[in-house]
């Protein structure tokens, strides 16, 4: 396997890892940010944790907003912090994108840690630098790249996951598998969801793949596009859903989006029907099918807003076969509500 960077480090003892990486920032400051979850489950695991002031925010994607950041950024002014100081952040992809974000643009940046706690944020949100939140109704419509200055990776914290988020960062490794790399996506299928309990073999080939298509392209010009695979239409869904009371999860929505965004290979001619049933059928397997959806105009409404969009053509990245997959691939209105359709029925 390939190098990942430095700044990404796995490990089994979470505190060394931690005062290691602090011994070498030396910040003036340091606080952790967590939500009421990762409060109960995953701060007692820090030693660190006595003599460090807390900031603590409401837990999903429903918070992942401006407001949330302007608590953390009035308690980092209350806490004194300098550009010299540091925010660990504690949690799954919500605080690694919120807590980034805020750092990022403190005082014009300061440094920060991120230790991923749920399987998603291991194996894929935790890595590449994106760091934003929503805004109104729109998805990560508002953020940065930057690199945290550290990615500490610890399974252990996935002991208190529930089922269904782990399985919501599942979705996640399937992508890497169908997007990139045919033997992993041979070894995703040779194992069922339900009987996985060692995830350190996909955390880390996840995080090797989705390192090397970022290393190869770190703004998205071009090959990172391929990690959207799924997203394109799995984020209007997530999108809608942020107005409701429902709650969907990342990953839910997106193995909805790899189903219906496969069809659109499928009908595109860039997969074969064997294929796309081979696909399709796992991803059933693993995930029941939501059935709650936006109508058309609004999926429209919503598309039209998507980051890969040029001018007003809605891009795609779409599988082209087995671990492979192409972007920048232009669908029509027409195509999309067959894809919705196929999904549906
Ligand atoms: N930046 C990127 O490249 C990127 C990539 C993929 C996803 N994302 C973003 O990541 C977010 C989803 O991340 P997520 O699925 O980690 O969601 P999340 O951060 O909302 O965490 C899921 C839930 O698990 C709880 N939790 C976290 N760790 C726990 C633990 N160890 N034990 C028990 N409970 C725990 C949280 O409090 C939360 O309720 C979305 O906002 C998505 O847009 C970003
Ligand atoms: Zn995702």
């Amino acid at each position: 396997m390939k190098k990942v960077p430095s700044s990404i480090h796995f490990t089994q003892n979470v505190n060394k890892q931690l005062y290691s990486c602090l011994k070498f920032f030396k910040p003036d400051r340091i606080a952790i940010l967590v939500d009421e979850n990762t409060l109960v489950h995953c701060l007692p695991k820090l030693q660190l944790v006595k003599e460090t002031p807390l900031i603590q925010i409401k837990s999903g994607e429903k918070n992942k907003n401006i407001e949330t950041c302007k608590i953390i950024w009035q308690q980092l002014t209350d806490f004194k912090f300098t550009r010299k100081s540091l925010l660990i952040n504690l949690g799954g992809g919500v605080i690694g994108d919120m807590g980034g974000f805020v750092a990022a643009t403190f005082k014009r940046g300061i440094q920060f840690i991120n230790i991923p706690t749920t399987l998603l944020s291991q194996v894929d949100a935790s890595i590449g630098g994106k760091l934003g939140i929503d805004f109104n109704q729109f998805k990560n419509h508002i953020g940065v790249f930057k690199d945290p200055d550290a990615i500490i990776i610890c399974d252990e914290f996935l002991n208190t996951l529930c089922r269904r988020e782990l399985k919501s960062g599942f979705a996640e490794i399937v992508k890497h598998g169908l997007i990139y790399d045919l033997n992993y996506w041979r070894d995703i299928r040779m194992n069922l969801f339900s009987e996985i309990t060692d995830w350190q073999y996909f955390i880390k080939k996840s995080v090797f793949i989705k390192a090397d298509v970022i290393e190869k392209d770190p703004y998205e010009s071009g090959l990172r596009k391929i990690l959207n695979f799924g997203h394109t239409l799995g984020h209007s869904i997530e999108s809608w859903y942020l107005d409701t009371e429902k709650d969907l999860l990342h990953g839910e929505a997106i193995a909805a989006g790899m189903i219906m965004e496969a069809k659109l290979a499928l009908d595109l001619g860039l997969i074969e029907e064997k294929y796309f049933g081979q696909v399709i059928n796992y991803i059933d397997q693993v995930f029941d099918r939501i059935t709650l959806f936006p109508p058309f105009d609004k999926f429209k409404s919503l598309l039209r807003q998507d980051k890969k969009n040029q001018g007003s053509t809605v891009m795609f990245s779409l599988i082209n076969g087995p671990g492979s997959c192409l972007f920048d691939i232009k669908v029509k209105d027409n195509q999309i509500a067959d894809a919705i359709n196929f999904y549906l029925n």
